[in-house]
């Protein structure tokens, strides 16, 4: 018996880890969030691949069977190679989900235009993950991407409440609106991105449905734990959450406060 892992390559997965213990505070977790090597949103395939690899191999040799990718980027790029490729081969009987699939489920029935935005990171937008995830369930339903750059490294230096945000908010918006203008749902598809709904609420036309995708995951994984008793009887169930950085855990106690809502107390883990 082990923890459910929470993956993220920095501090987002916490927005995701929070409403799944909200959902499921039953079990154990164990959150890592690879922050010495984040942002993972501009790199490439491999690197991506590596690094979430390498963490999730971590998050199975501390016990976790099941575990979650916080961090679209690492789910676009790198979920299905570690489903399919390297699972069979390090950990057979051990899953991985990730974020994008429960999210691009549930879209479609929130549009009543038939139009959705999705903001998310260069590494997700050219995956091209979301559309196509999305036209797999709803054909009908017409996607406009915009990779927002600015907003992770805002939101990692405490930088997503100052008046200096506002610029590269407005921005981004102002261009997927200009291309978009029917869209009636716009997707947070950056986990980080959340810490900005107050500024994206304030600088968005009323009417526009904003989806950031804590709960829906939790719900997913709710969902997913009853499909699957062989799974779910494998997970411990002490309430007890572990935090692991492979940063400076006092950096991370500091910023994680902001994204979990909670004080945490982490611990170092050695990447390579
Ligand atoms: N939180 C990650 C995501 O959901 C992105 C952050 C990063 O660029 O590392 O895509």
């Amino acid at each position: 018996m082990g923890p459910i892992g929470v993956f993220d390559s920095g501090y987002g997965g916490l927005t995701v880890l929070k409403e799944i213990i909200n959902e499921l505070p039953g079990y154990d977790y164990i959150y890592l969030g690879d922050n010495a090597r984040a942002p993972y949103g501009n790199r490439g395939f491999d690197t991506i691949h590596a690094y979430t690899l390498e963490c999730v191999q971590k998050l199975f040799d501390m016990g976790c069977p099941l575990v979650i990718v916080a961090c679209n980027t690492a789910s676009a790029k790198a979920l299905r190679t570690i489903q399919q490729k390297d699972l069979p081969r390090i950990a057979p009987d051990n899953r991985v989900l990730g974020v994008i699939r429960p999210t691009s489920e549930m879209v479609g029935t929130l549009t009543q235009t038939g139009e959705v935005g999705i903001l998310a990171t260069n590494g997700t937008v050219s995956s091209e993950s979301y559309p196509l995830e999305i036209h797999k369930f709803f054909p009908h339903v017409k996607t406009y991407q915009l990779a927002c750059p600015m907003w992770v490294p805002l939101i990692e230096n405490n930088e997503h409440e100052s008046e200096g945000a506002d610029y590269f908010v407005k921005e981004y918006l102002d261009k997927i609106l200009s291309v978009a203008s029917d869209i009636d749902t716009l997707v947070l598809g950056c986990t980080h991105y959340p810490l900005l709904m107050k500024k994206i609420r304030q600088f968005l036309p009323g009417g526009i449905n904003v989806v950031s995708q804590g709960k829906i995951v939790a719900h997913s994984l709710k969902d997913y734990l009853k499909r699957h008793p062989e799974m779910e009887t494998r997970l411990s169930k002490q309430q007890q959450q572990q935090f692991y950085t492979t940063d400076d855990p006092a950096i991370f106690d500091k910023m994680a406060e902001i994204f979990f809502g909670k004080m945490v107390s982490s611990k170092k883990m050695l990447t390579k």
